[in-house]
């Protein structure tokens, strides 16, 4: 299929997330010659632009690295734009005859990527179903998230989509299913005898993944208040890295075989009770630099009586023989300490202690970032003469073992899988039906209750709350970290 042509359309060319991720992202992949030789890409949004406009507004997000200065020139030379509005089918009639002077031969595919608001989501696919499907090879739909806000909009959103387009040729990207470490979660687990036996219930204590940001909302207010963080990183990038860990081993590696199993144990998942569920909202530090000031209610954007999560810690239940009585602790937040994304599986006590409770719990961490790491922590003996225990690690650290161009962006992955048609690392529709199932419930509960969430500091860890409630869930910490 790559000899053909194949023209990829970037709705929303004006808007932030083509700016900084789609239009560096197509970049990378032209300058590593990893899509189609024959690719135009086109830009397409409301503004009256041209390519250099958009080249300027994207400067700044794209490395251009010495030496690659003609094909950075020839990359623009493959780019065109064309203004239009989202609601007429004029405009997209102009947009099919302009896709169409690129098609020459029998066989030509077409990609159209939605960085658009939602509110528009809907017009935008039916008039490229309407007026704009290749005739001569495959279309395919790129859409991000928000998919609806609970489960009847999502169902909606689905059903719309349903109706345009088959489920093949619909790719709704997390970009979470495109990081290193959440693609490595598969064959950590099913590529290693080690692991498997002692991944259940009568093994592990507790499950923590959590992701974690040093910046609050800043400029993005208005999106983020309507949807707040749980709907923003928890019930997305947080949930698919929960079924990853979790799910039963997939027959196959095919995509829908994966999936398959992923769906499978979310449908084992009871909705979240309110006792589960811990939100907190960042205020400003006055001891602090900049931004660090100003709380989340101090973002223009924001009403002023915002009740709106930024923080959150929800406890999720499986209920099969697996996972019973195992809680997968899921928890996220903006504004705080650091930078980072990571999964920490924490095995049980062991049984029969012979050294006076000096033994910490054996933990396996998966760092998704920064850097990249997996290691397991182990109780060793201290290297010397004295009988002691030392809390140890097995250490498989990314930048130490492999080179840094080992580690693509999660961004350059996905839209490559779209080119070649692989859906493995894209959420099905039937996912999402159950992660609004898990969801919903609480999210309208928090709504109808306008329950206030707990005040956290700019720049801090998160609510103080939040540790004592992580220790009712069977996590310990470790000397280590905090
Ligand atoms: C997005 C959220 O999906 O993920 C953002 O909408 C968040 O609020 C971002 O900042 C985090 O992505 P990453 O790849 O920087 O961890």
């Amino acid at each position: 299929d790559f000899k053909h042509p194949h023209t990829f359309v970037i709705f929303g060319a004006s808007g932030d997330l083509a700016k900084k991720k789609i239009y560096p992202t197509i970049w990378y992949l032209y300058r590593d010659n990893s899509l189609p030789n024959n690719t135009k890409f086109i830009g397409y949004a409301r503004t009256k632009q041209t390519v250099s406009d958009i080249r300027e507004k994207c400067k700044k997000y794209m490395n251009v690295r010495p030496g690659e200065e003609e094909k950075f020139e020839q990359f623009w030379q493959v780019n065109s734009y064309e203004s239009g509005a989202y609601d007429k089918r004029v405009d997209y009639e102009l947009l099919n005859q302009h896709i169409s002077k690129f098609e020459k031969g029998p066989i030509a595919n077409r990609i159209f990527y939605l960085a658009v608001p939602p509110s528009v989501f809907e017009k935008v696919t039916e008039n490229i179903r309407n007026a704009c499907v290749s005739i001569k090879g495959y279309t395919r739909v790129i859409i991000e998230k928000p998919f609806g806000r609970d489960d009847v909009s999502s169902d909606k959103l689905s059903n719309h989509l349903g109706g345009l387009f088959k489920e093949q040729q619909i790719y709704r990207i997390d970009h979470y299913l495109g990081k290193e470490m959440v693609q490595n979660l598969m064959t950590i687990r099913f590529a290693n005898k080690i692991f498997s036996p002692s991944w259940n219930r009568e093994n592990i204590a507790s499950v923590l993944i959590s992701f974690k940001e040093p910046f609050g909302t800043e400029g993005r207010g208005g999106y983020f208040d309507d949807f707040g963080i749980i709907r923003d990183v928890m019930q997305n990038h947080l949930l698919q890295i929960l079924s990853l860990i979790a799910m039963e081993k997939p027959t196959s590696l095919n995509p829908d075989d994966i999936r398959n199993e992923k769906v499978k144990v979310l449908k084992h998942i009871s909705a979240i009770d309110k006792k589960d569920l811990l939100i907190g909202q960042y205020v400003g530090n006055p001891d602090g630099k900049g931004d660090e000031k100003l709380g989340y209610l101090d973002d223009p954007t924001v009403p002023k009586n915002s009740v709106t999560p930024t923080y959150a810690l929800a406890a999720l239940w499986i209920n099969n023989e697996r996972w019973e009585g195992v809680p997968f602790i899921l928890r996220c937040g903006k504004a705080l300490n650091e930078r980072k994304a990571e999964v920490r599986i924490q095995y049980k006590d062991v049984p029969g202690d012979i050294f006076d409770g000096k033994a910490q719990r054996n933990e396996l961490v998966i760092r998704v970032q920064p850097g990249e790491a997996l290691y397991l922590k182990m109780m060793c003996k201290s290297p010397g003469l004295k009988f002691d225990l030392v809390e140890t690690e097995l250490d498989l650290t990314y930048s130490l073992r492999y080179k840094e161009a080992d580690v693509p962006d999660a961004y350059e992955r996905l839209i490559l899988d779209v080119f070649t048609g692989t859906q493995m690392h894209f959420v099905r529709n039937d996912e999402l039906t159950e992660a609004w199932r898990i969801f919903t419930p609480i999210l309208k509960k928090l709504e109808e209750d306008n329950v206030k969430p707990l005040p956290y500091v700019y720049g801090s860890r998160g609510p103080p709350e939040a540790d004592d409630r992580l220790a009712t869930y069977n996590f310990k910490y470790s000397g280590s970290y905090k």
